[in-house]
């Protein structure tokens, strides 16, 4: 996922758009580069590598003027490479192009351009749009005799054809010297947002990027194009007409997305999570009755009534989050559940039945993947999409029918960790409105078990304070190389989180199971000291986890277990323990994957990866 900024104002656009650029470091990037409109002359600089040798290049060679673009890039097309850095130009040098997303036929209009003369000199499909843009300025400037006396019209309808003329997605931010006050911006299923100040706009891929400046922000929808200027901002469809604008004032505020004086964003994250649950709980969960439930998720009691069936779709650490939240709806409300990988769901042909109620769950809302799914249901005759979903304004709120906002803040360390609880969180809420919906639970019995859901934000704080443990743990296992996570029921999919976090962000190799799959094959694989780390909380299949444990330490595994705090220590020769507070085992899975968060995050601390940008890694995969 690409980052973009663009600044225009009465202040120099430069060090605005690098400030910018460096708040856009997390969304994962290749590349970096910036144009400015200086003196009537567009300038531009690009680097491979990490934003700050951009910086290094603009101490050497300053660029002045009050309109800029910058762009972090994250390769799709074309190799990480000076050429293929954004921004991209025409053959003149008069248009610069910012963009993230992908233009599916862009090969095909490039041939066109070449086939009339235009010199590309990236492999990028974003150099069309530059290319593009000139062609028609060219075409309107000749042909519409009105236009070309007027050059703001004539270049917002220079880009309002060229984006029509494009398939894919697309965010894209474009100056043009002939019109040097004016920044435009156009969005299809790639975000894109306006930030209002006094005197300046902004343009950028995320709000992290102008939050110190100004907090009132233009969500854009797709096909929408966006014209900045220093004075104003003016907002139209691709068919040109003029739309209304509504600003929605941001609350986070840039510690948010600051460190906060953590090491790492990951961190601080994963010590963020008890506020994450506090706030997404809050006005959620009580009372349990059709108004919250509608406000919250966008139906009432007579639609949950008829669903027969709940099918959930999303990827990586969503994907386990709907893994838990399977186990945990049908408990509470006896709803079927269906849990599948959206790069999987999408292909498959699976018969969607008319009272199917999908639920994707993305923290970014852009996941390529889990979009498709969801529109590939809704092709397929799906009845209600509900999204769960960290990013006001994202792709996938826009493609529900309804939204359950999970209240996290950004997050901005590319291993998921406090919008996993948050998810986690949302589906305890849901199964709760569905129990008591259904008459599944009295509402004495949701009434108890939404108090214990209030209780949990502390018992995650009880659970944060095995930190210094689990450093000291992480520091001593970093090394061993395998690993092996085990849980059961609702946990098991909390040993595949644990598992994945651990690969993800220290590049060993960790796989998580099922306790009772141990003796189907994986028990093999145990080697001396191998670790072990197993899910074993007061649970109605505690024994059963207990022996697999045992087995696996017979073999020689260096075992570790999470377990309920309790006066008496485990059964067995168990080589630590690592105790969290008790609560109902359905919603013990957030509890229990913060010591997993935590080993992950050490072991990687202590092999020294870089663990808020992990390599090959994005925040977001927009791209299939
Ligand atoms: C999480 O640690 C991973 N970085 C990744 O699996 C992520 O969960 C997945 O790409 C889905 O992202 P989304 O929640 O934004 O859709």
């Amino acid at each position: 996922m690409c980052g973009i900024i663009g600044y225009v104002g009465d202040k120099d656009s430069a060090p605005i758009v690098m400030a910018g650029l460096r708040r856009l470091e997390y969304r994962g990037y290749d590349s970096a580069g910036i144009a400015v409109i200086s003196k009537g002359r567009l300038q531009r600089r690009r680097s491979v590598g990490k934003v700050e040798l951009l910086s290094k290049m603009l101490e050497e060679e300053p660029l002045k003027g009050n309109v800029g673009i910058g762009h972090t890039r994250w390769a799709t097309h074309g190799k990480p490479s000076q050429d293929n850095a954004h921004p991209h130009t025409d053959c003149g040098g008069k248009i610069v192009v910012v963009h993230n997303g992908i233009i599916e036929n862009y090969i095909e209009i490039r041939e066109r351009l070449q086939a009339e003369g235009h010199k590309f000199s990236s492999e990028t499909d974003t150099e069309v749009i530059a290319h593009l843009v000139e062609h028609h300025l060219k075409r309107l400037g000749s042909g519409g005799k009105a236009l070309s006396d007027v050059t703001e019209p004539l270049f917002f309808e220079a880009v309002r054809q060229t984006v029509r003329e494009m398939e894919g997605a697309y965010a894209v931010g474009i100056l043009w010297e002939g019109c040097p006050g004016t920044i435009i911006g156009a969005r299809k299923q790639s975000p894109l947002v306006v930030g209002a100040g006094q005197g300046e706009n902004f343009l950028a891929s995320d709000v992290s990027a102008f939050l110190e400046r100004t907090r009132k922000v233009l969500f854009l929808d797709d096909g929408d194009i966006v014209l900045l200027n220093a004075s104003g901002i003016k907002l139209f469809n691709v068919d040109g007409k003029k739309r209304e604008i509504s600003y929605t004032n941001v609350q986070w505020d840039q510690t948010m997305a600051e460190k906060g004086g953590y090491k790492h964003f990951m961190l601080k994250e994963i010590h963020e999570q008890p506020t994450a649950v506090e706030d997404t709980l809050r006005g959620a969960l009580l009372p349990l009755d059709d108004k919250t439930m509608k406000a919250e998720f966008g139906f009432d009691s007579e639609f949950v009534k008829k669903i027969e069936k709940i099918q959930i779709v999303a990827c990586g650490t969503a994907y386990h989050a709907g893994m838990v939240g399977e186990y945990v709806i049908e408990h509470f409300s006896g709803i079927p559940v269906h849990v599948d990988l959206a790069s999987e769901f999408r292909y498959r042909e699976a018969p969607v039945r008319k009272n199917t109620l999908l639920i994707a769950i993305s923290q970014s809302g852009e996941t390529a993947d889990t979009l498709a799914a969801v529109r590939e249901n809704k092709k397929n005759g799906g009845v209600h999409t509900l999204a769960i979903c960290n990013v006001v304004g994202s792709s996938l709120t826009r493609e529900a029918q309804s939204t359950f906002h999970t209240r996290c803040g950004p997050e901005i360390g590319v291993a998921s960790t406090k919008a996993f609880v948050g998810q986690l969180t949302a589906l305890f809420v849901l199964a709760l409105h569905l129990g008591v919906a259904r008459g599944r639970l009295s509402a004495d019995e949701g009434l108890k078990y939404a108090h214990e859901l209030l209780k949990l934000p502390q018992f995650m704080r009880d659970a944060l304070k095995l930190d210094g443990d689990i450093k000291a743990m992480a520091e001593r296992l970093a090394q061993r190389g395998h690993y092996l996570f085990l849980g059961r029921n609702a946990n098991y999919p909390i040993a595949l989180e644990g598992a994945l976090k651990l690969k993800e962000i220290s590049y060993l190799h960790a796989e998580g199971f099922a306790g009772g799959e141990m003796k189907h094959g994986p028990i093999a694989i145990i080697d001396e000291g191998m670790p072990v780390l197993g899910i074993a909380v007061k649970s109605q299949i505690l024994d059963k986890m207990l022996s697999n444990l045992q087995e696996a330490k017979a073999r020689g595994a260096h075992v570790v277990a999470i377990v309920s705090q309790s006066k008496h220590k485990l059964k067995g020769d168990i080589d630590a323990e690592l105790a969290i507070p008790v609560t109902d085992e359905y919603f013990s899975p957030a509890l229990t994957v913060i010591p997993l968060q935590l080993f992950a995050y050490y072991v990687a601390a202590a092999r020294g990866c870089d663990i808020d940008k992990p390599r090959n890694l994005a925040k977001s995969v927009t791209v299939e």
